[in-house]
């Protein structure tokens, strides 16, 4: 039986769970005292969520302990803490229901952040289409401004801390960090070279953490409960629970609160199974940038950074697209092409070219116009942007490619030979 909900959706299903006599009466803002009440040092905050095994939800996976580490509280100035709450990935859907329903332990995590790395100031970047999370989230902070836990001089401790909301407008490309933080200043979302990195030069040129929703969301329950508490959910590479995203051929779609290391066969349990009793035949497991796998590798796997790198894909942000025995890949990657060509930002010729290029040709394939040497020029251009470009969004735009030709390539082979898909009678 997997333990459903225990850090992040807590409080999913409570009557009013946004609000903060709610949060209050389950424990809420008690770590922020004692922060306050110089109960708990930035160091042994650090500490703790180091013993935690956090890592960042946000794709990557980079340890939360040691990525705070890297900022030097003492320099003078400010600093600042940035919530990435962009989440437009195909796929990804988990951080608007941390916003929708429990955003108090979200503010929570982002003031000890804040007070960790010596930041006065937060901001949450929020993807424009989430209009309701953006109103819970943004109706939160005036909560906990009222109840005089932000602000200046906050419940007599001598620290200030505020927080402030930023709507994106639409480009996926604006959660890369450095994107973000240019959108966050008021310019075009574009990717800054790195290094310096964010923690030397991030907003305004001034020293910077930026976290997924999610990993600063479980911030307040790993102090609450321990961070061996938290390591003990997970496996040894990877403490805690992870809000899984299922969509696609499922027949219950939505989020899923998982220890990580559960068995990838229960998530799908969880989620009613592939729809309409059909087979599964393949999954992306972490979001459309990462590497579709074949059912088999799948079923075989468990939900956690080192099995599925095992598997050949990527744990990713946990958005877990499923595809019944009736998906046709030539399609599927049609569609997927197509996004990463528009969300480009155009910076890199490679990725600018390359997007265009790939979904041209998957598209003439699929239109039944394919020639015989689209597969060579779809692998060579996959191949020429990946690691050629400014941020990843390039090399999210070439996986997709390469994974689906490298399971499912007699799919693109027919539709080359006989003009139509292998589901269409000739
Ligand atoms: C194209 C692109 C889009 C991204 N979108 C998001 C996003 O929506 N949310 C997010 O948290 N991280 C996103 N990231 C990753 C961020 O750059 C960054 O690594 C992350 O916010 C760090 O937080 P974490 O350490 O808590 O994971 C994206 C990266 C790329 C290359
Ligand atoms: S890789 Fe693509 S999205 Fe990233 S900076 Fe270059 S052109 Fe822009």
């Amino acid at each position: 039986m997997v333990e459903l909900n225990l850090c992040c959706y807590r409080n999913n299903h409570l009557e009013n769970s946004w609000d903060i006599d709610t949060y209050i009466a389950q424990g809420g803002y008690q770590v922020w005292k004692k922060v306050l009440a110089g109960d708990l040092s930035p160091q042994e905050i650090i500490d703790e969520v180091k013993t935690s095994n956090l890592r960042g939800r946000g794709g990557a996976g980079f340890p939360t302990g040691l990525k705070w580490s890297f900022m030097n509280r003492q320099a003078p100035g400010p600093k600042y803490i940035v919530c990435n709450s962009d989440e437009s990935e195909p796929g990804t859907f988990k951080d608007r229901d941390i916003m929708r329903y429990n955003p108090h332990q979200l503010i929570e995590g982002m003031m000890i952040a804040g007070y960790v790395i010596g930041a006065n100031t937060g901001y949450n970047y929020i993807r424009g289409e989430f209009w309701e999370p953006y109103e819970r989230f943004t109706g939160a902070v005036m909560q906990a401004r009222k109840a005089g836990l932000l602000g200046k001089d906050i419940l007599d401790s001598g620290f200030d801390f505020d927080l402030h909301t930023h709507q994106g407008a639409g480009a996926y490309i604006c959660g890369e960090e450095t994107a973000l933080i240019e959108s966050l200043e008021g310019k075009k979302g574009q990717p800054r070279f790195k290094p310096p990195f964010p923690a030397s030069y991030g907003v305004y040129g001034r020293p910077t953490t930026i976290n997924n929703t999610e990993t600063l969301a479980s911030i307040p329950m790993i102090l609450a409960k321990g961070g061996d508490w938290f390591a003990k959910l997970g496996v040894p590479n990877a403490g805690g629970t992870k809000l899984f995203s299922m969509s696609g051929h499922i027949e219950k779609p939505g989020n899923f609160e998982i220890p990580l290391g559960t068995p990838f066969k229960d998530l799908l349990e969880l989620a009613g199974g592939v729809w309409k009793g059909r087979e599964l035949k393949a999954v992306i497991p972490g979001g459309s940038s990462t590497a579709l796998l074949p059912a088999d590798k799948a079923l075989a796997m468990t939900m956690d950074y080192d099995s599925i790198a095992k598997a050949g894909s990527f744990l990713g942000a946990g958005s877990v697209i499923i595809m019944d025995d009736q998906t046709d890949m030539v399609k599927a990657l049609e569609r997927l092409t197509w996004f990463y060509y528009d969300e480009s930002c155009g910076q890199c010729t490679p990725c600018r070219e390359g997007t265009g290029w790939m979904y041209r040709v998957v598209h003439r394939i699929r239109q039944g116009k394919g020639r015989p040497e689209d597969l060579e020029t779809l692998k060579d251009v996959s191949g020429k942007i990946m690691g050629r470009v400014i941020c990843g969004l390039g090399d999210a735009a070439a996986i997709p490619v390469t994974s689906f030709l490298q399971h499912f390539e007699h799919e693109f082979r027919h539709y080359i030979d006989h003009g139509c898909s292998i589901f269409d009678r000739a």
